[in-house]
């Protein structure tokens, strides 16, 4: 028989996600914010879990990911750190580098991505950008602190996308986007996601990299996929994009249910026998005579017999 400890498994490592693109296996990244997620995510055997500054506009309700704070992440980090402590799962922790906190210089990005190593326990970080955020990853990888890439759109740069638009849709911009892919590998990325991009493209920016691609709106030929949890369960029922599958409607099942619960306290069919505590040794006083007789407490209503 064996005796082997049956602790944690093996999380998978920055090197353990290159290694799946050289045997073709698709590595699942999925997005948590919160600890009760993260556990569920982590024990339903996703390979990478990202804390993304997506939590701008899926938990903070905001209408952009700008004002997320380096603070805000790693209050998230920590929360999603715990969650995974919780369970038995393998995945690996990303944690995203919010607006402002990397783009004004490379001393300013070495220390606050090791903030989110050293406070938000990250494991690696995600920034987005092309090749003129080269020496800054140069710098946060050179400090101990693994970089994944992030090209194409890139939410943080709405304003002068003009929108949240498919990205390098004709030559010279694919062009440009293959130029920055090879330039972050070649900075020290371990793995680069793509978002919102023609398949064509994913396909050679993947097939011409040795680290792992990872997409989003990015089509198959990724060597890994990447959703917003919240989207992937289906939580706003309002928002569909066409490269988001559903894998739940819990916005209406949630909906659905808090509508039931609101009937059954207003009609008082909640709480019902079976959520009920009795106790047969409680004696109930009547506060007002014992209060008249000046015998209790006035906030005491039962005591042990
Ligand atoms: O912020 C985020 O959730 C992301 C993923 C969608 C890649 O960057």
């Amino acid at each position: 028989m064996s005796s082997q400890p049956s602790g944690p498994r093996r999380r998978l490592t920055i090197h353990d996600l290159r290694k799946m693109k050289g045997t073709g296996e698709k590595i699942a990244m999925v997005t948590a914010y919160d600890a009760a997620i993260a556990r569920l995510v982590d024990g339903g055997g996703a390979d990478a879990i990202l804390v993304g500054d997506s939590l701008g506009m899926v938990v903070q309700g905001h209408e952009s990911t700008l004002p997320v704070t380096l603070e805000h992440m790693i209050y998230h980090a920590t929360c999603v750190r715990r969650g995974m402590a919780r369970s038995q799962g393998r995945a690996h922790f990303t944690v995203d580098m919010p607006f402002g906190s990397y783009q004004a210089s490379a001393d300013d990005a070495v220390k606050n991505a090791m903030r989110l190593a050293a406070e938000g326990g990250a494991e690696a970080v995600k920034l987005e950008g092309g090749a003129d955020y080269a020496e800054v990853i140069r710098r946060i990888v050179r400090a101990g602190v693994p970089v994944m890439g992030h090209i194409a759109l890139t939410p943080q740069s709405v304003h002068r996308m003009g929108g949240y638009l498919v990205q390098g849709k004709d030559a010279e911009k694919a062009q440009r986007l293959l130029r920055d892919a090879k330039a972050l590998e070649e900075a020290g990325c371990f793995a680069l996601v793509l978002e919102c991009i023609p398949s064509e493209l994913a396909r050679v920016i993947t097939g011409q990299l040795s680290i792992p691609t990872i997409g989003i709106g990015a089509g198959p030929h990724c060597d890994g996929q990447v959703l917003v949890v919240n989207d992937l369960l289906g939580l706003d029922s309002a928002f569909k994009p066409k490269f988001v599958k559903r894998y739940a409607e819990l916005g209406g099942s949630v909906a659905g249910a808090l509508e039931a619960y609101v009937r059954e306290v207003h009609d008082g069919a909640f709480p019902a026998e079976e959520h009920v505590f009795h106790s047969a040794s409680l004696r109930l006083l009547s506060v007002v005579e014992d209060e008249e007789r000046g015998e209790i407490d006035p906030q005491v209503v039962g005591v042990p017999v």
